[in-house]
């Protein structure tokens, strides 16, 4: 039965599926790597039963976990009572205006203005017009180019996808948007000549998560985000920090840039926020520019999605929100995120093929070398490899294989020392048998 419905899911998939970010020769060619049915806790569980652990919180975002029926309740309360009105024109509904205001209490310094949307790409093109618009408002209208970082991953919606630095993205197309423009990675003084080689007048903003998440959880040196600060002070640029998977706890502090003591003008967010029970994001506004939104603007605001304050959505987003505060998870991401860091060492203790190791919270990456010491990486990427035989063993991660070769992780927020434990276990069991079948033949 199961293996007939298998079947049939299967040749439907690759039918009528167009999946995102996917191989489609692979789909075609295997079909879907799993159909997911069930969630509980760390767990995902496949149409035959098979169980595992969900090392990546799906997309980085399952951060309270799977299978919340707390979460399912208010969702269904809501839905019956209001599960949708507008939020154009200045209509309202409580549960955004609730979400807004928790929203604001949590975010660092002035930020303290929502603008929702129903994920991270729109948030990110919604920063970047919000912060054109701006200096259209502040009769600066030449202001417009965005700087973001080359291995930087914003989204795929047409700002996101021009603004994000991995190349492969905007090489989908073959059309390129104007005044997007990408500065070498983690190099301040690159930044600063680029804002001076293009006239700091015609820059609108500087656009940054603040560790790479899809480029390879890149945690940049201590200093770097103050420097950026003070440039982007120094030449009257807007910083916008994309939290979309550093929001809500998954570095051990409620926003990544709270590692880093640096307030941003605006913040986008989305995954954490909701732990993909809805689709939700947004981006958080500075007072200063919302008082020059309320003093400047005389029309409309001529930006937003239909689902821009979605009653639904901010009512899970508002219980989402509350689980974190009440189970402590975002001390749980801190510590375990330690103990993860701890274990990871004691691999690379074990086996020479792993490069640096690193976490901040419950965001790691392992690097996979031929060369320790010079950094040289494997002709051939060992990580596609790796993370298949986790998967057979019940444990699902993530490569990055753009110019490295680096397994990622991203477990959800709750996950226990018994849990982490299992985790390295299936880790060390993988890389004993990669270093068996791959390294030995090198
Ligand atoms: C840092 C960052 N920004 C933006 C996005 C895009 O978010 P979404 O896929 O919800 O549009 C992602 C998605 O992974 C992300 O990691």
């Amino acid at each position: 039965m199961t293996i007939q419905l298998k079947e049939e899911l299967k040749t439907l998939d690759q039918k009528h599926f167009l999946h995102p970010t996917t191989s489609i020769e692979q789909q075609q060619i295997q079909g879907p790597a799993a159909i997911f049915t069930e969630g509980k806790g760390i767990y995902l569980k496949d149409l035959e039963g098979q169980s595992y652990i969900d090392g990546m919180s799906s997309l980085w975002n399952v951060n309270v976990g799977h299978g919340r029926e707390e979460i399912a309740e208010v969702a269904k309360e809501q839905m019956a009572t209001l599960a949708f009105s507008s939020c154009f024109a200045s209509f309202s509904n409580e549960p955004a205006i609730r979400l807004a205001t928790k929203i604001a209490s949590l975010t660092p310094g002035d930020l303290n203005t929502v603008f929702f949307t129903s994920g991270g790409s729109e948030s990110n093109d919604t920063a970047i017009k919000l912060a054109r618009h701006y200096w259209l408002l502040k009769g600066q209208p030449e202001r417009q180019k965005i700087i973001s970082r080359t291995q930087s991953y914003h989204g795929v919606a047409m700002g996101a996808t021009n603004a994000t630095g991995i190349q492969a993205f905007r090489n989908f197309t073959n059309s390129p948007a104007p005044d997007f423009h990408y500065v070498y990675n983690q190099s301040v003084r690159d930044l600063r000549e680029m804002i001076e080689a293009l006239g700091p007048e015609t820059v609108a903003a500087f656009i940054s998560e603040p560790i790479q998440g899809a480029g390879g959880v890149n945690i940049p040196p201590e200093d770097y985000f103050k420097e950026v600060r003070n440039l982007c002070d120094e030449y009257g640029i807007l910083f916008i920090a994309d939290e979309v998977i550093t929001g809500f706890g998954r570095t051990g502090k409620w926003f990544g840039m709270e590692h880093y003591g640096v307030v941003p003008d605006m913040m986008s967010f989305a995954k954490g926020v909701s732990s993909g029970y809805a689709q939700l994001g947004g981006v958080v506004i500075s007072e200063k520019i919302h008082e020059t939104y309320c003093q400047l603007s005389k029309g409309t605001l001529m930006h937003g999605y239909t689902y821009s304050g979605h009653a639904l959505a901010c009512q899970v987003g508002l219980k989402n929100i509350d689980i974190l505060e009440r189970e402590l998870l975002i001390e749980n991401a801190a510590s375990m995120g330690e103990a993860m860091l701890a274990g990871f060492k004691a691999l690379q203790e074990k086996y020479s093929f792993i490069g640096s190791v690193r976490t901040i919270g419950l965001l790691g990456a392992i690097e996979l070398v031929k060369n320790r010491e010079t950094g040289e990486l494997f002709e051939t990427a060992i990580s596609p490899i790796f993370v298949q035989e986790t998967m057979k063993r019940g444990l699902i991660l993530r490569t990055v294989t753009y110019e490295q070769d680096t397994v990622v992780f991203a477990p959800p927020l709750i996950l226990s020392k018994a849990e982490l434990n299992e985790m390295l276990r299936i880790l060390d069991e993988t890389f004993e048998f990669v270093r068996k079948t791959i390294i030995a033949k090198e």
